[in-house]
């Protein structure tokens, strides 16, 4: 039986320019990815600070792999069937940076917990009980971190006491292993004065570090200690007592985060198709069900005269002088959130100097378990 709505399939496009493609598609420059990468991952070579990759951004398990292999320290992803994909993907050093909770969720726990190195952060004692029954039962240890809230106010225990606390309790707790501290400073990462992000992010950090000190005073040793984003990642990796950083955003990048970290380029881009011309503008095909806007408006590559005004389900008007814009060129429209975009597409090209290099399927994305 014929299914009519599979894509209908031609020869490999591998090799091909991108012209070949038919849109709305991802695309991932790998020459941008690359840059990223060395970028971030330079500075802390000879340094006993890890980068462990955020896969929230990614959601992809070839671009995991892709990134594994040029060096990342291991993963860490905000959902369990993300560390399923990583895990999927060949990837044996993951840190879930998140509550895992529930009694649906234990059963995946135990089994992924003896495929790989699998760490999860905890902020409450009744979740440790219960991820120490998850990990007894599957016969498998599991690192814990304690989520220190060092300002963003969302999971997370206080700083001090209430963390030492829930250290000592996994610390005593069977098939646990407390390995050590995370603080996440996500209410600093989009700051666009420097300085003040510095200060804020450095007052955190002793927050996070201070807590540190005290759990090793009780002498609980405490050998993992992360944070940061693509926004604060060198305010905290060269923050002493900190063992290892958690960026995600930066491999693909974005409008925003490229607004506040320019270091960065921007990989991450959608292929589309004008579909519609009047003086003064264009219409893409893809609109927010492709391109997602929760962080604003997106920007279109190699053309900063043009602006995008809007974006409706499926298409965006773009404001543009170029009086050579015909019906059926291509553009290539950078999102405002990277994340959130990947989270929106079911694969994506890579492609290098013009020319298709992989076709990768986006296995986390839709997912929310
Ligand atoms: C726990 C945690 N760590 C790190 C990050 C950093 O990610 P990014 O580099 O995309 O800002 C995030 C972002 O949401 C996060 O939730």
């Amino acid at each position: 039986m014929i299914t009519i709505s599979e894509p209908i399939s031609t020869t490999s496009p591998i090799g091909q320019p991108i012209d070949v493609l038919d849109s709305p598609q991802l695309l991932i420059d790998l020459d941008v990815v690359d840059a990223n990468l060395e970028r971030m991952f330079a500075p802390f070579r000879d340094k006993p600070v890890g980068v462990r990759v955020h896969f929230k951004s990614l959601k992809c398990g070839g671009l995991a792999s892709y990134i594994a292999e040029r060096g990342a320290d291991g993963f860490l992803c905000a959902k369990l069937n993300e560390a399923e994909v990583l895990a999927d993907a060949g990837i044996s050093d993951i840190l879930i940076a998140n509550q895992v909770v529930g009694d649906k969720k234990m059963g995946r726990i135990g089994r992924l917990a003896r495929l790989v190195q699998l760490r999860i952060c905890v902020d409450d004692a009744a979740n440790v009980a219960q991820l120490s029954q998850a990990a007894t039962e599957a016969g498998a240890t599991i690192g814990i971190l304690v989520e220190v809230d060092i300002g963003m106010n969302r999971c997370g225990v206080d700083p001090g006491e209430p963390a030492l606390a829930l250290a000592k309790k996994i610390a005593a707790s069977p098939g646990l292993r407390f390995d050590g501290l995370q603080g996440y400073d996500g209410h600093l990462q989009l700051l666009d004065n420097r300085e003040e992000k510095r200060t804020r992010c450095l007052q955190s950090l002793d927050q996070l570090v201070g807590t540190r000190r005290l759990i090793e005073k009780a002498g609980i040793p405490v050998n993992i200690v992360t944070g940061a984003g693509t926004g604060t990642w060198e305010f905290v990796g060269h923050y002493d007592g900190v063992t290892e950083i958690q960026p995600g955003s930066f491999v693909l990048m974005d409008v925003a985060y490229h607004a506040v970290r320019p270091e960065f380029g921007c990989s991450l881009s959608v292929w589309t198709t004008i579909i519609s011309r009047r003086p003064g503008r264009y219409i893409l095909d893809a609109g927010s069900k492709a391109i997602s806007r929760d962080f604003g408006t997106p920007s279109v590559k190699g053309r900063p005269a043009d602006r995008v005004l809007q974006l409706s389900e499926e298409h965006a008007k773009v404001e543009s002088n170029d009086t050579q814009v015909k019906i059926g060129d291509h553009r290539e429209v950078i999102p405002a959130h990277c994340c959130a975009t990947m989270n929106l597409h079911r694969n994506c090209v890579a492609v290098r100097k013009g020319k298709i290099e992989a076709l990768w399927p986006i296995e986390a994305s839709g997912r929310y378990d």
